[in-house]
């Protein structure tokens, strides 16, 4: 067994008011995965743990939504923490207003807030409704916002007070009261800000060495600036796959870490076996970048499993022919023909009367604006492509595999190479609340170690020879 002088444990990594604030063994989050890959049962086995997971809501409906915190808190009666997801939704802001709907109805605590470039109406109103004040005086928060950021200015608004105009239009509009307004002025939007470095899925591709320092400056800039009574908490993701990251994060200053990538390939993912036994075969480099379906105009980008896969390749070439076309017809019959048989599996019409069904259900006035606009179809006919690769991927279509998207870092290839080996090279024997742990033991080891090895006597013996040498 590892001697461990210094002290380090898994328990002390991170903030211990971080830990005390959600009630967890360890500074360590499971961060959100879009339509359930996060699953209910993902999120229970976390807050089984003394830890804690976020439902991944994104894509889901309402009632799905509903469904799965009903199973949570069916599943954890005792108050264990859970969180789940608030995906800003620029194009369609009701469906972050219904989420908030069902959070607020079923008495859901916390929120990991991502994806925002500006402070949103339903943010402030899961921010504020409830606010009151303690015996002592001190405003009580009832519900949390964990806020995942990658960029500063983000960040900076999630560190200022509600946005005022925003406050007062939901005091006119009778969905906050004056005095939860009031109390709001003294307190950040968010708890806590969770500094996403480059990630699996949507990333900027920050460098956590450079983010986290601007970041932490920041924060304390904004609580002097606004003398806010509790600090925000500061969390990093992105890469972190292994003890060795995670320890570079806590040295890096953070209150606690949100991983991603690896809980996708465990027995509780809500994805398929097929892309399980994808995933646990990675190496550090088997990700690269693709455009983003759900932002496929905007030129955003998500990082995907490449491995063994078309999807990445197939994604590009469909971005780079929508920003060389105005239309579907513009499209050489070659290139056409490659696209529809290979990467559709049918034809443009096809796609395009499915995906219109599609609209005409849910949003009649987005579906008579494209089709007044040639190069719109033509971008909704290709962003087909990314929903139905994942929906192969999440349902384990084998013979469609090489379509697969599938969202990931290297933090994923980084994990497998670290357990090469050991009893948990096999996806069904990495529960997600065992990797949680042996990502944070071997990193209260890893710090210990190398911080025995910087003061240790051989150190002391070296720097004396160097100083008289
Ligand atoms: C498959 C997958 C789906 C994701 N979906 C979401 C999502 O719906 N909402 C969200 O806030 N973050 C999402 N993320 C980001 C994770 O919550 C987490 O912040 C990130 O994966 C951490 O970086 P890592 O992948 O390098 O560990 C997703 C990540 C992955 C791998």
């Amino acid at each position: 067994m590892f001697a461990n002088p210094s002290g380090i444990t898994a328990e002390s990594l991170g903030s211990a008011r971080f830990r005390a604030d959600y009630g967890l063994r360890y500074a360590y989050l499971a961060g959100s995965m879009f339509k359930g890959i996060s699953s209910s049962r993902l999120v229970v086995a976390m807050g089984r743990a003394g830890l804690m997971g976020f439902l991944g809501t994104g894509g889901l409906s309402p009632e799905r939504i509903e469904a799965g915190i009903r199973e949570i808190q069916a599943q954890l009666p005792d108050g264990q923490p859970y969180g789940v997801n608030l995906l800003a939704n620029l194009a369609r802001p009701e469906a972050e207003e219904q989420a908030v709907d069902v959070f607020l109805r079923h008495g859901v605590r916390n929120v990991e807030a991502a994806a925002f470039v500006r402070i949103s109406p339903s943010l402030v109103r899961w921010r504020l409704t409830g606010l009151d004040t303690g015996p002592d005086g001190r405003i009580v928060r009832p519900r949390r916002i964990l806020a995942k950021v990658s960029r500063p200015e983000v960040a900076a608004a999630f560190l200022s007070p509600p946005p005022e105009a925003l406050v007062k239009e939901l005091v006119a509009a009778g969905r906050l009261t004056e005095r939860e307004a009031r109390l709001g002025e003294h307190i950040a939007m968010a708890d806590d800000i969770c500094v996403e470095a480059d990630s699996g899925g949507h990333t900027d591709q920050g460098v956590a060495y450079a983010l986290m320092p601007a970041m932490t400056a920041l924060r304390d800039r904004m609580r002097t600036r606004y003398g806010y009574a509790d600090p925000v908490g500061l969390g990093a993701a992105g890469g972190i796959g292994t003890p060795q990251a995670a320890a570079a994060a806590f040295v890096l200053g953070a209150d606690f870490v949100v991983t991603g990538s690896v809980n996708q390939c465990t027995p509780e993912a809500g994805t398929s076996d097929s892309v399980k036994d994808l995933l646990q075969g990675l190496d550090v480099q088997d990700t690269v970048y693709a455009p983003a379906g759900d932002l496929f105009e905007l030129g955003a980008r998500v990082q995907v499993a490449r491995r063994g896969l078309f999807f990445p390749a197939r994604a590009n070439r469909l971005y780079e022919l929508y920003q060389r076309n105005d239309s579907l017809d513009a499209i050489d019959p070659e290139t056409r023909r490659t696209i529809e048989q290979q990467y559709f599996g049918r034809t443009f019409e096809e796609v395009w009367q499915e995906t219109r069904d599609h609209y005409a259900r849910v949003d009649p006035q987005v579906l008579a604006a494209v089709e007044a606009n040639p190069k719109q179809k033509l971008a909704m006919v290709f962003r087909w492509y990314f929903v139905h690769c994942t929906r192969l991927a999440m349902h384990g279509v084998e013979e469609r595999r090489v379509n697969y998207q599938i969202h990931c870092g290297p933090a994923m290839g980084a994990f497998n190479q670290w357990v090469k080996g050991t009893q948990y090279e096999h996806w069904a024997d990495r529960p997600v609340s065992v990797v949680a742990e042996l990502i944070m033991q071997g990193a209260a080891g890893q710090l210990a170690d190398r911080f025995a090895a910087m003061t240790g006597p051989d150190t002391a013996a070296a720097a004396t020879t160097a100083a008289t040498a």
